[in-house]
């Protein structure tokens, strides 16, 4: 089924340059990026978008990072879009994620990861909500 789901880029990858190399793989596996904005998130924001994980002990670390620079934040379209774009992204734990994965090509811990994607449709909708208003958003 056509689905979409919430994708960040996050500070490292924006650092590191490699917005384009991130973005042809979405565009190789047939996801369509209907909705993009870059932004450098305040803490607000940040523990926001963020909020299911505010009692985890990571959740500080977490907000740091998102807030130290820019981020690319996009949302794709495409068919079983919300797995493919996990699959595209390997695990969280980039010592754990499979060769060719972005997160094992270009992250570098787990917390400075790369990318963010939703991970089911009940928190893809919510997630695109947070940061694209129904307006922003051109499927076609
Ligand atoms: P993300 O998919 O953006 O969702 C929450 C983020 O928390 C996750 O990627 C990681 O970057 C970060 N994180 C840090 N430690 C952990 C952990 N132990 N388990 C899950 N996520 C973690």
């Amino acid at each position: 089924a056509i689905e979409r789901t919430l994708s960040i880029i996050k500070p490292d990858a924006v650092a590191k340059n490699v917005i384009g190399q991130i973005y042809s793989r979405f565009e190789n596996a047939g996801l369509k990026i209907i909705a993009a904005r870059m932004i450098h998130l305040s803490r607000a924001e940040a523990e926001g978008f963020y909020a299911v994980h505010r009692e985890r002990p990571f959740f500080k670390d977490l907000v740091d990072f998102m807030v130290s620079g820019p981020v690319i934040v996009q949302a794709l379209e495409g068919d079983n879009a919300i797995l493919k774009h996990r699959d595209l992204m390997g695990a969280t734990d980039p010592k754990k994620a499979e060769k060719g994965t972005i997160r094992a090509d270009f992250a570098d811990s787990i917390d400075a990861n790369a990318v963010h994607g939703s991970d089911a449709a009940e928190t893809a909708k919510v997630e695109i909500a947070y940061f694209f208003p129904a307006l922003n958003i051109y499927s076609r």
